[in-house]
């Protein structure tokens, strides 16, 4: 049964991205820069993506581009996302100048309303996929959702996350940002502000409320 839905998300994602030539041209562009695992991985966030929106009514076609735009720079060196930062008028934070690799989702966003003047909820979702924000959108939070929990993570917690994102959206996203928190703590390394705000925000926001 698993399987089989899986087989019919991936023919819904082929026929898609027939019908789209960005989605086709963003396939090649991570073809090209990502490595093999990567790429495996950009095409099980677009599946969960694209299942989690038929189930939450979000638009299927905006979250495939989302999923397929949002690491198709995740691998490239420090130096080069830096120059891109630079290109796209990005002002990167002391932490971002610290470690690039953090600024691959802004990057990706800027690319993406430069080359096809794709902007509204696919470039926030693209553009805040690494740390969360405060009040997401519903598409943004579906790919941080897919993102975390499709099915190629190793992690024991994506099993958790994809499973509850397909009935509580608002709390499997909530989860999505503890663990972001809890892997910086665990791991002494720095937590970018952004995710803060996004942890304050969905517990004390009017988006969600927990009892
Ligand atoms: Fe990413
Ligand atoms: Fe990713």
């Amino acid at each position: 049964m698993k399987s089989a839905n899986a087989g019919f998300l991936r023919e819904v994602g082929i026929i898609m991205r027939r019908n789209s030539p960005v989605a086709e041209d963003l396939v090649k562009k991570a073809r090209s820069l990502c490595t093999a695992s990567r790429l495996e991985h950009i095409m099980g966030v677009e599946r969960l993506a694209v299942e989690l929106s038929r189930l939450h009514g979000e638009d299927e076609e905006k979250a495939s581009l989302a999923a397929l735009g949002h690491d198709i720079f995740r691998d490239l060196p420090g130096g080069e996302l830096l120059r891109l930062a630079a290109l796209y008028d990005l002002e990167p934070c002391a932490l971002e100048l610290k470690q690039p690799v953090l600024l691959h989702g802004k990057v990706a966003a800027s690319h993406i309303r430069v080359e096809y003047g794709i902007d509204g909820d696919i470039f926030e979702s693209i553009y805040w996929h690494v740390s969360g924000y405060r009040s997401l959108s519903r598409l943004a939070k579906i790919l941080m959702v897919a993102d975390m929990g499709e099915e190629t993570r190793q992690f024991t917690q994506a099993d958790e996350i994809r499973k509850l994102a397909k009935g509580d959206l608002e709390k499997s996203f909530l989860n999505v940002i503890r663990l972001k928190i809890q892997w910086s703590l665990n791991s002494e390394k720095c937590l970018l502000p952004e995710t803060v705000l996004a942890w304050n925000y969905c517990i004390g926001g009017a988006d969600y409320v927990s009892d």
